[in-house]
């Protein structure tokens, strides 16, 4: 007891929570970090992290205001623009953060693709990092849908048709994501509890996941450069912290500074409130599913939804089947073609329906 005294306010702690605490965190900060990763190209992933966590704040304190309801979804939206004291600035660092989000995971996604690092041992990670990717989208689609505009109501309506369409599973599948044949009541109390409960929590559970197997296998070596190489010809390293983590936190003040800068200009507005019996000439996602609606438009609704889960299936297991070919042709780069070309139809599909939609 006495003991104890003399240690202070560390040591009554320590007592009570006899873990080697302090000896973790030294730990786990002076991870190596290869000396490529102070290109912002190669530590994306930290920038996606960032606007995650402001996402969550943000969220947070949104949903203090926000009213699940048809009823009252729309109006709650409207006092939280209006009349709650920087109420506005809080909806639109969700929204531009939520954007930045986006772009920031297609950009890591595009980093580790075209740098070939989800090769053996990191395969299981992108497998891990689709969901992450799937999950993102899944927050950005219920989002849009809880503001319960015209657009928001008739985007919901449109996905529901699509997940129907899916064989075998899709009617009992859209009807349980709408709760009911329609969109109705229901759809958004169960859009409100996938955004702020269950999307959260696996998605901090995937992030778990991928944070301890890029700690346990190291961020992949890529040394392109000489002065990156020591004397030994072996990749130069720093220290996690303090060097990498005072890079992101950097990173995150300008983050910050220029989505407020986009929301001063560009505050999040309203359009008009959801009208179930008047559709709209135009039915607009969010521009990270305009390239499926291009699609669906092309193919129609039963083809586009075979064929986009081919494509799914295709990117999720895709460190398999670039494993076989390279087992056979081990020189082979035909990922690096195959990405290219996949990221030119994309663009111009989702180009091509920005377009459609501004006409
Ligand atoms: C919110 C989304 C995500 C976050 C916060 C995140 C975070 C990170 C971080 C911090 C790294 C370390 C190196 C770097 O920054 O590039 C990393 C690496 C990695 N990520 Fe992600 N990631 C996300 C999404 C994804 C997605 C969608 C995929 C793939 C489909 C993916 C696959 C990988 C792989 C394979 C690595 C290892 C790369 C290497 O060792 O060079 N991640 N991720
Ligand atoms: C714990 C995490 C989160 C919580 C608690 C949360 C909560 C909310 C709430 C209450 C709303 C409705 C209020 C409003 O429209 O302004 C909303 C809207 C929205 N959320 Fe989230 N959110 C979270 C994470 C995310 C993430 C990760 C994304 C995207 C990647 C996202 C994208 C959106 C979008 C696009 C909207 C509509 C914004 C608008 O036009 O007003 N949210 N969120």
């Amino acid at each position: 007891m006495n003991e104890e005294r003399g240690q202070g306010l560390g040591g009554w702690f320590k007592a009570r929570v006899p873990l080697p605490a302090t000896e973790m965190l030294t730990e786990m900060g002076s991870e190596p970090v290869p000396g490529h990763l102070k290109r912002w190209w190669w530590c994306l992933g930290g920038t996606a992290a960032i606007l995650f966590v402001v996402q969550v704040v943000t969220g947070i304190l949104l949903s203090f205001y926000y009213v699940p309801d048809p009823d009252a979804a729309y109006e709650s939206v409207q006092h939280i623009t209006e009349e709650v004291p920087f109420g506005w600035y809080l909806r639109s660092l969700h929204k531009w953060s939520s954007n930045g989000m986006v772009v920031a995971v297609i950009l890591h996604v595009m980093r580790v693709f075209f740098t070939g690092a989800y090769r053996k041992p990191r395969e299981l990670n992108w497998v891990i990092g689709s969901f992450i990717l799937v999950t993102t989208m899944a927050f950005g689609f219920t989002g849009y849908s809880l503001v319960y505009e015209q657009l928001s109501y008739w985007g919901a309506t449109v996905a529901g048709n699509l997940t129907e369409a899916a064989p075998l599973v899709g009617p009992a599948l859209a009807n349980f994501m709408r709760g009911g044949e329609t969109v109705t009541a229901n759809t958004l109390t169960r859009f409100h509890m996938l955004h702020i409960g269950l999307l959260p929590t696996v998605m901090f559970g995937l992030l778990i996941a991928h944070f301890v197997l890029i700690r346990a296998h190291g961020v992949s070596e890529f040394h392109f450069r000489r002065d990156e190489r020591d004397s030994e010809g072996k990749g130069k390293t720093y220290p996690f912290f303090p060097d990498h983590f005072l890079t992101e936190v950097i990173i995150g003040v300008g983050l910050l500074i220029t989505v407020t800068c986009v929301s001063l200009i560009f505050p999040a507005g309203l359009e008009e409130k959801a009208n179930p019996l008047v559709t709209p000439e135009h039915i607009k996602p969010e521009w990270y599913f305009y390239w499926t609606f291009r699609w669906l438009k092309m193919v129609g609704l039963k083809m586009a939804v075979v064929t986009l889960g081919l494509a799914a299936s295709v990117f999720i297991f895709w460190p398999f089947i670039d494993g076989a070919i390279r087992r056979r042709r081990p020189d082979s780069e035909l990922s690096v073609g195959l990405g290219i070309v996949g990221v030119i139809i994309l663009t111009v599909m989702t180009v091509w329906e920005a377009w459609v939609l501004a006409h």
